[in-house]
């Protein structure tokens, strides 16, 4: 089902830019170092289908959040279907998130999580999506990102203090991995 959805939004949306959902290898690998323990807020840049969603809403605690920013509109419609009390949908692109932050009265967050292709972006949006990033975590917030090459690294090195990646080979296309602090 996933799949065909990402097939038919790909072919009328290039930023949809994947012919498929992460794979759980590739979940499981990005949100290693979320502290479930704990109450969470996590903003999700680019849910698609919400394969993470569906992770982390099986780990995250009942007072946690989960807000989700996806640009596609058939992707949006879909991610409403997700009944559940902690998790908002913003049909907006990522570029909006501190409005969006604001609109639930939140200052900071503890996790941002991104799929978005970086790499299809103008510059300026992509430098504009990260100063919001930063501005929006915790000191001790992580910035947490997956793309299909090491091609980001570089410019979040410019916006962050540590950069770490890693690669999930189990993934079509195998992904690179990225985790970002302040
Ligand atoms: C590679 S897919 C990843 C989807 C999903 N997170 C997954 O792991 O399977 C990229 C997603 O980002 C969305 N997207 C692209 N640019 C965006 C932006 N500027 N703001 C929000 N969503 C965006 C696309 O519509 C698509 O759903």
């Amino acid at each position: 089902m996933s799949t065909i959805a990402y097939l038919k939004s790909l072919l009328k949306d290039k930023n949809v830019a994947s012919v498929t959902p992460s794979s759980s290898f590739t979940i499981k690998k990005t949100t290693r170092n979320i502290d479930f323990s704990k109450d969470v807020t996590i903003i999700e840049y680019g849910p698609g289908t919400g394969v993470f969603a569906e992770f982390l809403l099986k780990h995250i605690s009942p007072g946690s959040r989960l807000i989700m920013i996806e640009m596609n509109v058939d992707f949006v419609h879909q991610l409403k279907h997700l009944k559940d009390d902690r998790v908002s949908v913003h049909h907006a692109s990522a570029e909006q998130v501190e409005a969006i932050a604001l609109e639930h009265g939140l200052q900071k967050v503890d996790y941002i999580l991104s799929g978005i292709p970086f790499s299809f972006l103008d510059e300026k949006v992509k430098n504009r999506i990260l100063a919001a990033t930063v501005r929006l975590l915790h000191p001790e917030g992580i910035f947490l990102a997956y793309q299909t090459s090491s091609h980001l690294k570089e410019s979040l090195q410019s916006h962050f203090s540590h950069v770490e990646t890693c690669y999930e080979i189990r993934n079509i296309p195998p992904m690179c991995i990225y985790e970002a602090r302040m």
